[in-house]
């Protein structure tokens, strides 16, 4: 057991963990999707339930993989912070917003797994390296795909390494180095924001759908 998550993801990663080297490249954009899901994806915004670091994982089938809460929480709490705070609110039944089964289904992933992501105003998911080891032996293989949901809005915040990633449009797609990358989120906007994430191993279709830009109605 280690005494603090941010440790061992830095013991981890590759990153240079230099603050004052201004970071350009650490959000990959993959295309766009389009379409007339705002009024399903509202429906159930307010299904999403709320989660902290150590209850994040519950129904995923991967509540006991790679995961040292003990570690997770004592980062807020060395920071004063509450261990127990909302990070971020997910669902994954997509019976009433069928759009997000879609754009899950369209990557044509292996061991898929997809979360609808929504911060609500004042959730902070702090500083972290995502640790996806578990999905398959060679973490190349393995990726996650963000999905925004909605246009951005001024007061939300995505930090991917130390370069802010804002003013996305609804539809657009990204990726990052997620064994390397640090990131956070936080929301201090006056509206949610959601996202869809997408993580799996890739197949050969879905390093062929991955090879050019994204344009897809759905
Ligand atoms: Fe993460």
């Amino acid at each position: 057991m280690s005494t603090s998550n941010w440790e061992d993801a830095k013991a981890r990663s590759n990153y240079h963990f230099n603050k004052w080297h201004k970071d350009t490249d650490c959000v990959q954009h993959l295309g766009k999707f389009t379409g007339g899901w705002q009024t399903e994806l509202q429906s159930v915004i307010e299904d999403a339930k709320p989660l902290n670091w150590g209850n994040r994982r519950e129904g995923t089938g991967r509540e006991n993989v790679n995961v040292d809460v003990e570690a997770e929480e004592n980062d807020l709490k060395t920071a004063g912070a509450d261990p127990k705070m909302t990070i971020y609110r997910g669902l994954k039944d997509f019976t009433k917003c069928p759009t997000l089964q879609k754009i899950t289904d369209f990557f044509e992933l292996s061991s898929t797994k997809s979360k609808l992501h929504v911060q609500f105003t004042g959730e902070v998911l702090n500083m972290h390296v995502d640790k996806l080891y578990d999905l398959d032996a060679n973490p190349n293989n393995v990726i996650r795909i963000m999905i925004m949901l909605q246009d951005w809005e001024p007061g939300q915040f995505i930090m991917y390494g130390n370069q802010q990633f804002d003013r996305w449009r609804a539809g657009d797609i990204h990726k990052f180095d997620w064994p390397n990358i640090p990131h956070a989120t936080a929301n201090a906007s006056n509206k949610p924001r959601p996202m869809l994430v997408i993580t799996g191993v890739m197949t050969e279709k879905t390093r062929e759908i991955l090879a050019k830009p994204i344009n897809k109605k759905v």
